[in-house]
């Protein structure tokens, strides 16, 4: 799709019914990303979200759709402690979660483990930019690459990532024109978040673009569709229809054949099996 000029497609995704919307949009890959930790757990970083959540919400992902490129993110401290641990976590997210390949975030420094991960025959996929994760070393959510020093190190990165193995990378709040640069520099595709148009594809977080997101969103997330709007009415006339006993309608209920007046009197508490009466 590079080499052709055909934009690709990506868009996080957590559960079932999300996915399969994506699926049926046409997207190329899905990203069960960290930013579940923000958008569906309510945490205030990607910090808190674990390996076994992130298997949990890749499998339904799995179970939704067959066409996208499911890739499933390392959370935050499932690849910092040595090699083994880290092909141990990725393999749990594609043997149990089902993923197709695995993102981490870093650069250069995260090569060497980005070729182990690829010896051990787990596609991965590579993030640079705004790094989420490094949150507390990096002080804040800094757009990075400003400088002609900041824009050769993410270069850098980002070749070193591409001579590791990574199939892909993932560029989040970097200047358009470094993006494009970087882009025109590497044989792997890259995926712009927050990067500007001259990347191979693009992805957005899900809950942002479909307008479910209830914390700020970044400036470059376009929002699709008001759904916590559409939500609140909903609920809003769900709730006033119980008030006010329109809800639920006879055809919205249950019938059953005429019943004699007494149907219920033969039935007493104490005449219940001594197994179905409440231990006291
Ligand atoms: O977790 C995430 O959603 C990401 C982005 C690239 C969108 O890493």
């Amino acid at each position: 799709m590079k080499q052709d000029g055909q934009p690709i497609l990506s868009l996080t995704a957590y559960d079932y019914p999300t996915a399969r919307l994506v699926d049926e949009a046409g997207f190329h890959v899905i990203l069960v990303g960290d930013s579940m930790a923000n958008v569906v757990l309510g945490h205030a970083s990607t910090l808190k979200i674990s390996i076994d959540q992130l298997i949990s919400a890749t499998r339904s992902v799995k179970r939704a759709v067959d066409r996208p490129l499911v890739v499933s993110d390392m959370p935050y401290g499932s690849y910092h402690l040595g090699t083994e641990e880290t092909v141990r976590n990725a393999l749990r997210l594609v043997r149990e979660g089902g993923a197709q390949a695995v993102k981490l975030e870093g650069g250069h420094k995260r090569a060497s483990l980005v070729q182990d991960l690829v010896e051990a025959d787990i596609p991965v996929m590579g993030h640079i930019g705004i790094l989420p994760q490094s949150v507390h070393p990096r002080g804040g959510y800094k757009v990075q690459g400003r400088t002609v020093e900041e824009a050769r190190e993410l270069l850098v990165d980002a070749l070193a990532l591409e001579a590791a193995g990574a199939f892909a990378l993932v560029l989040e709040g970097v200047p358009a024109q470094v993006a494009a640069r970087i882009t025109d520099r590497l044989q792997i595709p890259t995926i712009g978040i927050g990067a500007g148009g001259g990347c191979d594809g693009q992805i957005l977080v899900f809950h942002d673009v479909v307008g479910l997101s209830l914390g700020p969103t970044p400036k470059f997330a376009r929002k699709y569709a008001d759904l916590a709007g559409n939500i609140r009415k909903a609920l809003g006339e769900f709730a006033e229809d119980i008030r006010a006993q329109n809800f639920p309608s006879t055809a919205e209920t249950y019938a059953c054949k005429e019943l004699p007046e007494d149907w219920d009197a033969s039935v007493k508490a104490q005449s219940l099996a001594p197994e179905i009466r409440l231990r006291n």
